[in-house]
């Protein structure tokens, strides 16, 4: 089977190797999942540079995030699970970008015959992420006010969808007019063109001064700085990521002094500490899918060969939605 692995770090298109290996066996406990399509996420490139949280031994095959059919089960696994349509996050090091891979059981979830691969593969990571934040999280309520930074991205898309299910008027920021028209056309009812214009004012205009009562920010940096400026009183900013490059710093008497809330969001933390919160948040999002309420933005189906430079193109925002490698 062919694989994706880095041998050393740097920039994905440098350090991505395409190479043919033995296709990975599970083991105890964990399911062998033949890849139908694996969805990219900014992740993929800290990984290849060294710079993600967790670091997996080199070489690895990074991709988080995949769908396809289970071959085999390890030892303990209810071999009932074999030809079963999943979807999942893979181990570290045998990864998702490639043609076969090997997960813990307690990391695949079942879909519908009815639901197509590459939308499956752009369920898990980022809607959970969205839902566990704007709900476990930040208990966002219908008729509040959500800001959505990147909004036109992986992890942005998701949470404008999530947000509109969740009954809230949703606002977003993008960078450049053609992500400012994507962020339009998923429902978002005030759209700023952070790169041209400060989106303070605009959110304060749009919501009689008050501003937002719920800010999703995967940006960090001087976004994160400025979404302090218009948080609404008892509002919570949900710190996700830090694509700018740069973790800001939350001064604690600003949060005193407005009544606000810094909540930090790491999902992947809820497979050790509380499986059962990703377990029920799959069943909802399966029954949101379900229902039209949230639909992946795939804007992009790729060729295996092709990942290196999606990823180079992901880091450089040069893409919106999720992009999805298809395997076959
Ligand atoms: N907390 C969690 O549990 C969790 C889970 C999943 C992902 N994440 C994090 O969420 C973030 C977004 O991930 P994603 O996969 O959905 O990526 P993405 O949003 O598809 O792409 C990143 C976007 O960030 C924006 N951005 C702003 N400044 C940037 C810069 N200096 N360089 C590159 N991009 C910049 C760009 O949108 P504009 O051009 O519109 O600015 C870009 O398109 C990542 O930091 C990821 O690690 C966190």
């Amino acid at each position: 089977m062919r694989a994706w692995r880095v041998h050393e770090l740097g920039e994905p298109a440098d350090v991505l190797v395409l190479e043919d290996l033995e296709a990975p066996e599970p083991g105890p406990g964990e399911v062998a999942i033949d890849v139908e399509a694996a969805a990219l996420n900014f992740p993929d490139v800290l990984m290849c540079r060294g710079h993600y949280q967790m670091k997996p031994p080199l070489p690895f095959t990074p991709g988080a995030e995949v769908a396809g059919t289970v071959r085999a089960v390890g030892e303990g696994v209810d071999p009932g699970w074999i030809g079963r349509r999943v979807l999942g996050i893979p181990n570290f090091g045998p990864g998702g970008l490639a043609e076969a891979t090997t997960a813990p059981l307690g990391a695949i979830h079942e879909i519908p015959e009815s639901m197509g691969w590459s939308a499956a593969a752009s369920l898990f990571v980022t809607y959970q992420t969205g839902h566990v934040a704007l709900h476990r999280r930040a208990h966002i309520q219908p008729g509040e006010t959500l800001l959505v930074h990147a909004g036109a991205g992986g992890v942005g898309s998701a949470a404008i969808q999530l947000g509109l299910a969740a009954g809230a008027r949703v606002f977003a920021t993008a960078g450049g007019p053609e992500k400012v028209e994507v962020c339009r056309k998923l429902g978002a009812e005030v759209v700023v063109d952070y790169r041209a214009e400060d989106f303070v004012d605009a959110v304060k205009a749009a919501t009689d001064g008050l501003g937002a009562d719920v800010i999703y920010d995967p940006v960090g940096g001087d976004t994160f700085d400025r979404s302090r400026k218009c948080i609404a009183f008892e509002g919570r900013i949900l710190i996700i990521g830090f694509t700018s490059g740069r973790m800001a710093d939350a001064p604690t008497n600003h949060a005193l002094i407005k009544n606000y809330s810094v909540v930090g969001v790491h999902w992947g933390l809820y497979a050790l500490m509380n499986p059962q919160v990703i377990a029920d948040t799959h069943t909802e999002l399966m029954r949101l899918f379900d229902a039209g309420a949230i639909d992946p933005l795939v804007s992009q189906e790729l060729d295996l060969e092709e990942v290196p430079q999606a990823l180079d193109r992901l880091a450089t925002r040069g893409t919106w939605g999720k992009v999805v490698a298809r395997m076959r």
